[in-house]
């Protein structure tokens, strides 16, 4: 078994994905957003790498049932429909729509792993689901955390760690750790005991907290709260197969 933890999408090759199921972690906020938005019924997530991509796929859709989502330094993008705030995703704006979505982080670390043999975007609202979904699927797991404009984020490697204090006790065998991995699950046991007073200390909480949305931490912060498992595959994120034949 092997496990591996990246601190931000800058080292990913196509060497670290090949053969490798990846837990992409963006706590504040993509990953936490795009959770909420398929638990509220959107048809699926496309990730873009930057705005205009993002502009010129929605002008290439038909604009029925469409919706541009996305951020720039934490607010929504002009012309945009809706920004990176989770409250903003609910079942009356989303249900039955399929979105767009372009932020800082998330979606470009989302769309660099269209090689991986899978991928799930993760997030404390969904870390166990994802665990569960991911287990006995491979024997080599890449978490890639999103982190801020190219820099370690803490609350997402908090959630790495996390996510990996779960594998390993559900696996009850050796899992071969790196320094990255040993060092996310060494700050996940510093941190926990309270994810929503990390949210609010970690630079990027403290930020979004600045602009009048500390109610999205409350949120970002809730352990398991909608635990769903968003599947990235052929450019698109879904809910995994089972859990659409279930809702
Ligand atoms: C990102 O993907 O960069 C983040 O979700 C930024 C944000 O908080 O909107």
């Amino acid at each position: 078994m092997e496990v591996d933890l990246l601190f931000t999408h800058i080292p990913i090759t196509e060497e670290r994905l090949k053969d490798h199921t990846v837990i992409v972690i963006d706590v504040l906020r993509a990953s936490t957003t795009i959770s909420i938005a398929l638990k509220n019924g959107a048809r699926e997530v496309i990730p873009t790498v930057d705005v205009p991509s993002a502009i010129q796929l929605a002008e290439n859709l038909s604009r029925d049932n469409l919706l541009l989502c996305g951020e720039r330094e934490g607010r929504i993008i002009e012309g945009f429909d809706l920004g990176n705030s989770p409250i903003e995703y609910t079942a009356d704006t989303v249900n039955g729509k399929s979105l767009i979505f372009c932020s800082t982080n998330g979606s470009i670390t989302i769309s660099k792993t269209a090689s991986a043999k899978g991928t799930v975007v993760a997030g404390f609202i969904n870390a166990a689901a994802c665990i569960d979904y991911i287990i006995g699927q491979n024997d080599k797991f890449l978490f890639i955390c999103a982190g801020n404009k190219q820099q370690f984020c803490l609350e997402d490697v908090v959630c790495g760690g996390l996510m990996i204090d779960i594998l390993m006790k559900k696996l009850e065998k050796d899992c071969r750790m790196t320094d990255g991995t040993e060092a996310a699950h060494y700050l996940f046991k510093k941190y926990e005991n309270g994810y929503l007073n990390l949210l609010r200390q970690c630079n990027h909480g403290k930020y979004l907290q600045s602009l009048g949305m500390g109610d999205d931490l409350e949120i970002c912060s809730a352990l398991d709260n909608i635990g769903n498992v968003p599947v990235y595959r052929q450019g698109k994120i879904t809910l995994n197969s089972a859990e659409v034949i279930s809702s």
